[in-house]
């Protein structure tokens, strides 16, 4: 089935968070959402009907993952990544964010230090604080225009921790929000080492990595026994194929002890996700990929788009994404300060991104533009931000 990209639905008065939630986190009702990472585009056929029939079946009780839902999942990390998972290291939860405080509280103690790099998706901060643990920040460095770890920070901040506090985990973002980095195995390798030869487990949030415009993904944990054994990896089929509003992912946790104080401390506080997001799981495993493939060809053309246009407009530049289709936008040239900036892309271009900083302190001056939309409403929002950069010359 051919799907049509380009068709602009309306979503407004449906309760989502992007459409209907601009005023809200905005304060005004006339702006472009390009924000919270959801896409604008209908999700696969198979899985509404997935989703119709299993509604057809009026019993909505208690439900559990079943062996098929589950076999989907293990085939899947077989097919895309060649990574063979056993069906019990995967635990389900209604979301990646609620797994990422539940993996720092299983492996750490209030009081310990968790390990994370800035500019990073922020509910990581409150994952790592709210836990009762510090955040110590490995920054992430830009080099001509190119995102890399700093490991010789990153050694340092293992190393030099007498009379500090024990850093207990590190987390990674595979692709990386906000920059797009897709680290490859060889920066996994570099980075993974460091942190267990440290005695630090490793979160790996790869929720984005089947939203790749280049090279495949390497699951960390599939990169040898040592880091399987010393991981947990989050991934979740929402982002890939629009169904954040499911709320289910998958978290994958091959060490038995690991994996048991995960599902301990979940056990009573964060729920199993619920049955339809089990359905939609399958279905957009097993019969999303034609989907899938066509959303990731527009993205593409998305992402070609925005590059030509903002070539155009003085002042800002695309830091090329490897993944995800979120954009980071590099608009320190317009000389403004964090707080400036949002005013500027609110009152004046009138189109809604996050703010870099709320990504670190390393994010000012940067916002996060959300490409997930009909290319006529990309065109739009681009034309705005080009119109009111020009006014600011005149
Ligand atoms: C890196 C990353 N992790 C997690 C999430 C959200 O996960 P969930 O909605 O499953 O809690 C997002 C959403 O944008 C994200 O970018």
């Amino acid at each position: 089935m051919k799907y049509d990209f380009d068709m602009i639905c309306n979503r407004k008065n449906t309760d989502c968070f992007k459409w209907d939630g601009i005023h809200e986190i905005f304060g005004r009702d006339d702006i472009i959402p390009m924000w919270v990472a959801d896409m604008d585009f209908p999700v696969a056929k198979p899985i509404t009907e997935a989703i119709k029939k299993r509604a057809d079946h009026p019993f909505y009780g208690y439900t559990k993952p079943g062996p098929s839902t589950i076999e989907s999942v293990v085939e899947r990390m077989k097919q895309k990544f060649n990574w063979e998972i056993q069906p019990e290291w995967i635990v389900f939860t209604p979301g990646v964010v609620p797994a990422l405080h539940l993996a720092i509280r299983s492996l750490t103690h209030p009081g310990d230090a968790v390990l994370l790099q800035k500019p990073v998706y922020y509910p990581f901060f409150p994952a790592v604080t709210r836990s009762g643990c510090q955040i110590v920040n490995n920054n992430l460095k830009l080099v001509d225009g190119h995102y890399e770890m700093d490991y010789e920070d990153l050694e340092d901040k293992f190393t030099s921790r007498t009379g500090l506090s024990s850093l207990k985990a590190m987390m990674i973002c595979n692709p990386h929000n906000p920059v797009g980095r897709h680290w490859n195995e060889e920066e996994l390798i570099k980075a993974g080492e460091i942190a267990i030869e440290n005695g630090a487990k490793v979160i790996s949030d790869e929720i984005h990595c089947e939203i790749l415009f280049k090279d495949k993904h390497v699951p960390f944990a599939s990169i040898s026994e040592e880091f399987q054994e010393n991981s947990i990896v989050c991934m979740a089929p929402s982002k890939t194929f629009n169904l954040a509003g499911l709320e289910v992912s998958t978290i994958i946790i091959p060490n038995k002890k690991l994996r048991d104080e995960f599902v301990g401390m979940q056990s009573g506080m964060v729920p199993r996700p619920n049955l339809f997001g089990y359905t939609a799981l399958e279905a957009a495993y097993r019969f999303g990929d034609n989907w899938l493939e066509q959303a990731l060809d527009y993205l593409k053309g998305n992402l070609n788009f925005l590059m030509g246009y903002v070539e155009k407009i003085p002042g800002i530049s695309v830091i090329e994404p490897e993944g995800t289709y979120l954009v980071w936008l590099d608009c320190r040239e317009l000389g403004m300060d964090g707080q400036e900036l949002r005013d500027f892309m609110l009152d004046k271009a009138k189109v809604g991104m996050d703010d870099g900083f709320v990504f670190g302190d390393s994010g000012t001056g940067f916002m996060r533009m959300n490409i997930a939309c009909p290319r006529p409403i990309l065109k739009e929002a681009l034309r705005r931000i080009e119109k009111a950069v020009l006014d600011l010359g005149e």
